[in-house]
């Protein structure tokens, strides 16, 4: 039976956040450059993003290039933001008929010209697109966004434009990059390991994770629904007990 049809679309997550992992090591395994694996990454985010929109999913969050990231050589760097550059560009067209909204977080400002250039133009031709918001994670890592919300908030109390007292989760929630949308509430990683690399540590506090042994590049729209499966029958209970 198609494993689609085991996913109750009453009780799906509104947002699911993923860390694709494992794109060096399928390629390696074929004999292939690292980049290789990034560029049947890309087929990837296309299957993923396209079924998430389809099941109803509001908000996907992918992890594409972190903070640590920019200490690869040189070459995959740039690869990488070549290849960002491009899926970002001939991506729009897509994104627009599937109504989709692309936005991005993490210290954008570190981005090369182009790429950045790609990423805010695509996000404006999309801003009006409300079945769902594609989140790219750029230059992202937990601790450096934390580190400016804390950073934000101590300059408004030193400026007498807030009281630290009134500091609390909410507060702290809103100075965040990802405070314009729900916390996630599936994390899924690929590639069998099970560490979470300094992404969205503080919005996963109540989140289900979900480890796959699977290769990103591997990952396809039936594997999704496996972890939907999964985290449908798992019971949550935010800290509280069950009446
Ligand atoms: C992790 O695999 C993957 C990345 C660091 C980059 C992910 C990028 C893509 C899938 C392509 C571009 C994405 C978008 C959204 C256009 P790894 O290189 O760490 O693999 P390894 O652990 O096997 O070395």
């Amino acid at each position: 039976m198609d494993p689609k049809e085991h996913i109750d679309l009453e009780k799906l997550p509104s947002h699911v956040a993923v860390i694709m992992d494992g794109n060096g090591r399928w390629a390696q395994r074929q004999g292939k450059e690292r980049v290789f694996g990034h560029e049947q990454g890309v087929k990837a985010v296309r299957e993923i993003t396209e079924a998430a929109a389809e099941l109803g999913i509001n908000y996907l969050t992918l992890y594409a290039f972190s903070t640590e990231n920019w200490y690869r050589p040189k070459e995959e760097v740039s690869a990488l933001m070549k290849l960002l550059v491009q899926t970002i560009g001939e991506e729009t067209k897509t994104l627009m008929k599937n109504n989709i909204r692309l936005q991005a977080i993490g210290n954008l400002t570190d981005l090369d010209m182009k790429c950045l250039a790609e990423l805010k133009e695509a996000m404006r031709i999309t801003s009006g697109n409300d079945r769902m918001t594609l989140i790219l994670a750029l230059s992202y890592s937990s601790r450096w966004e934390i580190v400016e919300a804390a950073r934000k908030l101590s300059e408004k109390a030193y400026h007498h434009q807030l009281d630290p007292p009134s500091i609390n989760d909410d507060l702290f929630s809103q100075c965040l990059n990802t405070a314009p949308y729900p916390d996630p509430e599936l994390l899924i990683r690929t590639s069998g390991e099970y560490r979470l690399s300094n992404f969205l540590l503080w919005q996963i506090a109540y989140a289900e994770l979900y480890f796959t042994p699977k290769l990103w590049p591997d990952f396809t729209r039936n594997d999704l629904y496996e972890a939907l499966i999964d985290f449908q029958k798992r019971e949550r209970r935010f800290g509280k007990i069950t009446s």
